[in-house]
């Protein structure tokens, strides 16, 4: 099916038509805080078929599930530790997805064929109107096509989606810019699958907190996906990244020589001027998770060959921005001397 997709500033009346479209199991994209969602009725097997094949998305790789209330999460779920509960009191809406034993409510496709489900409330006033408008919980990967870098404004959604959806509202951009944390509970601790906008040091007031292991360092050959998202090639723009490990004037140094010979070399530094090649990723960690996915983006409009990017911090949002930014890199990382 081809579509003439059609994007509407979210108000009243293009939410009121989202929720139209979503029940009649159609796919419309939608603002989250985070990056935007390509949604379908969560409990509609058909609709969410529609997704997989919409991005072009690997079928065991499950979705996570909106809601915009509390209310909802029980019949999604066959118990809520009391952890959780406290944390979707703090966090909810927000950016945090928590795993929890799937109910039979939810098909198996939804949940890419595991006995568990990631449930998340946005914060986004778009998203939490039009999930209420449904009244059912609305599946929501980000909305680009499989292993390109996730929108954060509805003219990105347009170039992946245009023609395979009837609908994108355009809320704007995206607050946070990098999808929600993703969290299941391991042996009474939080354990941290994606690391995302709730960050590492939050979650720690609420338990034991660990990162998994495949956050920063990818799986070895054989290794079992705890998050099976984490086995995919991901976020790659067509160019070429590289995580440059230096800051200040050796990172500028050694991206200025390759700028200046080699072709199609583009650097992207913390709060560094923009000219000769060089893009300002900003300087705080929640800049740059606002602006990575968009920033690689523009290199590959710019027609970069090769991205060199500063190496984030690895606390906070950075954490987040630097297991991207990896992911983006194939864990490419040139040491300077
Ligand atoms: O911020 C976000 O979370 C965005 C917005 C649209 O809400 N959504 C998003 O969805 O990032 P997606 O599908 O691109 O990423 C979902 C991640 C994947 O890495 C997936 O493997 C993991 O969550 N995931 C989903 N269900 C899971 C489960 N039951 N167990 C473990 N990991 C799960
Ligand atoms: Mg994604």
């Amino acid at each position: 099916m081809i579509y003439e997709t059609k994007v509407l500033p979210y108000d009243g009346k293009s939410a009121a038509l989202a929720a139209e479209f979503l029940k009649r199991g159609e796919l419309v994209a939608i603002p989250t805080e985070t990056v935007y969602g390509l949604a379908a009725n969560a409990l509609n097997e058909n609709a969410v078929r529609n997704i997989f094949a919409a991005k072009g998305r690997p079928q065991d790789n499950p979705l996570i599930v909106h809601i915009s209330s509390i209310k909802m999460l029980p019949p999604l779920v066959k118990e809520i530790p009391e952890t959780a509960r406290r944390l979707a009191e703090r966090f909810w809406g927000g950016p945090l997805t928590m795993i929890f034993p799937k109910s039979d409510n939810v098909p198996d496709v939804t949940s890419g064929g595991l006995d568990t489900v990631a449930v998340r409330m946005p914060s986004n006033k778009a998203a939490a109107e039009i999930i209420k408008k449904c009244g059912f919980p609305l599946a929501a990967p980000s909305a680009n096509l499989s292993g390109k870098p996730s929108p954060t404004t509805a003219a990105r959604v347009f170039e992946d989606m245009n023609g395979r959806i009837p609908l994108i509202i355009d809320g704007g951009e995206c607050e946070v810019g990098v999808e929600s944390t993703v969290i299941c509970f391991k042996d009474n601790k939080i354990h941290i699958l994606r690391p995302g906008g709730i960050t590492a040091e939050m979650l720690s007031e609420f338990g034991e907190t660990e990162v998994d292991r495949a956050v920063v360092e990818g799986l070895r050959g054989g290794e079992k996906a705890l998050s099976p998202g984490m086995k995919y090639k991901h976020y790659s723009p067509a160019a070429d990244v590289y995580i440059i490990n230096a800051h200040g004037e050796k990172f500028r140094k050694y991206c200025s020589r390759r700028i200046k010979t080699e072709n199609g070399v583009l650097a992207l530094g913390a709060g560094v001027a923009e000219a000769d090649g060089f893009l300002d990723y900003g300087k705080t960690s929640e800049l740059q998770a606002k602006r990575l996915f968009e920033l690689l983006r523009t290199a590959d409009e710019l027609g970069a060959k090769t991205v060199l990017v500063e190496i984030p911090e690895k606390t906070g949002v950075g954490l987040a921005v630097y297991n991207r930014l990896l992911r983006a890199a194939a864990f490419r990382t040139i040491e300077v001397e």
